[in-house]
């Protein structure tokens, strides 16, 4: 390689790492899907089953941004800024035998180390919805 492409080549690269990471999370690409594929299944909408009403486990819904945002019968599940206090982040990442620990053990495979660190940086960066 001459030293022009090897110049443009890191030039490039450089420029790839900064952008990774000023990139923000996006929460209709990066966190719905996750909820979707981890969450959904117990809180959802209230649905009718074998004659019952089941409802969202402690009522809350995490099927869209806003019922993710109004959070569940104990109150927001989400504080912006502040992942450390948001029990959606902080029940992710709870030893996999822990009472309290989402998805509960068992129930489904537990959220990656890349899909919490997303989950994060999300509520790091201010929790919004996609523009
Ligand atoms: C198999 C069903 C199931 C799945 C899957 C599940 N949950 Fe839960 N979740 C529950 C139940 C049941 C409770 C209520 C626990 C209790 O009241 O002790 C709960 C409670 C919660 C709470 C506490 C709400 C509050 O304020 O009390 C949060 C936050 C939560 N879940 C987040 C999540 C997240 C995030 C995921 C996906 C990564 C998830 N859950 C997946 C069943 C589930």
């Amino acid at each position: 390689m001459n030293k022009y492409l090897f110049g443009a080549a890191l030039g490039a690269s450089v420029f790839m790492l900064c952008f990774d990471a000023l990139a923000e999370v996006d929460y209709a690409k990066d966190i719905q899907p996750i909820f979707d594929n981890s969450c959904v299944k117990c809180h959802k909408a209230p649905y009718e089953k074998a004659g019952r009403l089941r409802k969202p486990k402690a009522g809350l819904r995490m099927d869209t941004y806003d019922f993710v945002m109004k959070g569940s019968e104990d109150g927001v599940v989400v504080k912006p800024g502040n992942p450390e206090d948001s029990s959606t982040y902080k029940l992710t990442t709870l030893a996999r035998d822990h009472e309290d620990a989402m998805p509960p053990e068992d129930k489904a495979d537990p959220l990656t180390a890349a899909q919490k660190k997303l989950l994060y940086d999300w509520i790091k960066e201010g929790a919004k919805n996609s523009k």
